[in-house]
């Protein structure tokens, strides 16, 4: 049975009962005879009106626009009404005077009703509206209209719905924008010293011994590029949920020491110690091995690319229910307050690191690997240096 006929069903039911509870008031007030005339009047009535307004309600197609939903739904009301009325009037016999006056307040109070319902029902319609024509308008691109309603009702709920839609939308747009400027930004510096490289070297006119240099320039400009372009393709790759995980049991202890061991002879040139300190009962992690070293990997580097001489880098890691949490610590300046809640987007890097070589896409890479993974990643308190910390599910 669908659910619009159990609905029906529930509703005569529960109008059956109605109409027996009322027979039966009538019957204490005025004896089993009413009770049976009420009955019969009252029962067939509320059956009739719930069959038509069920059929109606499947059909509000064919009813047109809200305004006319609402005036058939009076017109049924005031129906029932007269109908009742009248049934009454020819079975108990009440006199033509007292039958007159009934059936014209019926009227009267049903056409108050329609009247009433018309009244509540522009409010609702005028509500109606608003957001339609607020979607409309965000349809075509505007993104500062405000959607506003007088009531707290349903439709105030979906302006609600809208209005965050809306600004979801104005904050992605803004983000993309932000994307495609930084972009372009960090492709053309680059490109122009490869071009006026190339283009010192086509002139022929430098000496040989320069012309090495320059060649060996103009592949550190296309290496750095050809990193850069390798990194936006794995960020958009991994925000586009575009990835084929092979998820397994990942040895932690194995694979931090395997990063540890690929940053030490970046860590010696810059006198750093860098060491892993883990416990002995780690386990371990259900992740995509690869991916999961990547993560550590991008914050070993920074770790080390930010630990001035003589500082130290540690890994340490810990068990919790259900994860387990690796963090890399440094002894560097620490990332300032001011930039602790933006370092996990793309393209953000500090004052100090601007004219580094990092395009600022490397935590944003392994935010994007651990929150696949079902992870997070985030900033733990630190008295000095960073600590960066972050989670995988446990196998
Ligand atoms: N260990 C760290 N110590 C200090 N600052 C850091 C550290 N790690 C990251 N940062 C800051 O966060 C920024 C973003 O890091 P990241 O996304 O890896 O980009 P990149 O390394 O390319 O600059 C860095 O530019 C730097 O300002
Ligand atoms: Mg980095």
């Amino acid at each position: 049975m669908s659910a619009a006929a159990r609905s029906t069903l529930r509703s005569l039911a529960l109008v059956l009962g109605l109409a027996v509870a009322a027979s039966a008031v009538a019957g204490l007030g005025y004896g089993r005879v009413a009770a049976e005339h009420t009955l019969v009047v009252l029962a067939p009535l509320g059956v009739v009106t719930i069959l038509l307004a069920s059929w109606l309600g499947r059909r509000r197609a064919l009813l047109g626009g809200l305004r006319r939903q609402f005036t058939v739904a009076a017109v049924v009301a005031v129906g029932a009404w007269l109908a009742g009325t009248a049934l009454f009037a020819l079975r108990m016999f009440v006199s033509d005077h007292d039958a007159f006056f009934t059936a014209l307040l019926a009227v009267y109070a049903g056409v108050l009703g329609w009247w009433a319902g018309a009244l509540l029902a522009s409010g609702v319609l005028d509500d109606v509206r608003r957001v339609r024509d607020g979607l409309r308008a965000v349809g075509e691109g505007d993104r500062d209209v405000a959607f506003a309603t007088s009531a707290r009702d349903e439709i105030a709920d979906l302006a609600a719905s809208a209005q965050a839609m809306e600004e979801r939308l104005a904050a992605e747009e803004r983000t993309r924008r932000e994307l495609v400027a930084a972009v372009s930004h960090d492709l053309r510096t680059p490109v122009t010293n490869l071009r006026l490289l190339a283009e010192a070297v086509e002139d022929g006119v430098i000496p040989e011994e320069r012309r090495r240099e320059y060649l060996s320039q103009l592949g550190v400009h296309v290496r750095r590029l050809g990193a850069l372009i390798d990194d936006l393709f794995e960020l958009s790759r991994l925000e586009a949920g575009d990835i084929r995980w092979t998820a397994e049991r990942v040895d932690v202890e194995g694979l931090v020491a395997e990063a540890v061991e690929a940053m030490r002879p970046q860590a010696d040139a810059g006198a750093i110690a860098v060491r892993a300190e883990l416990p002995a009962d780690l386990g371990a992690a259900h992740a995509d091995p690869e991916q999961l070293q990547r993560v550590l990997y991008n914050l070993l580097q920074n770790a080390v690319r930010h630990t001035p001489a003589d500082g130290s880098v540690v890994v340490r890691a810990a068990r919790t229910p259900g994860a387990v949490e690796i963090e890399v610590a440094d002894t560097g300046p620490g990332i300032p307050a001011g930039e602790r809640e933006r370092v996990f987007e793309p393209f953000t890097r500090g004052d100090a690191s601007r004219s580094s070589d990092g395009a600022g896409l490397g935590l944003a890479i392994a935010r994007a690997i651990v929150e696949a993974h079902g992870g997070r990643i985030w900033l733990a308190e630190a008295a000095a240096g960073t600590r960066v910390r972050f989670s995988v599910p446990a196998a």
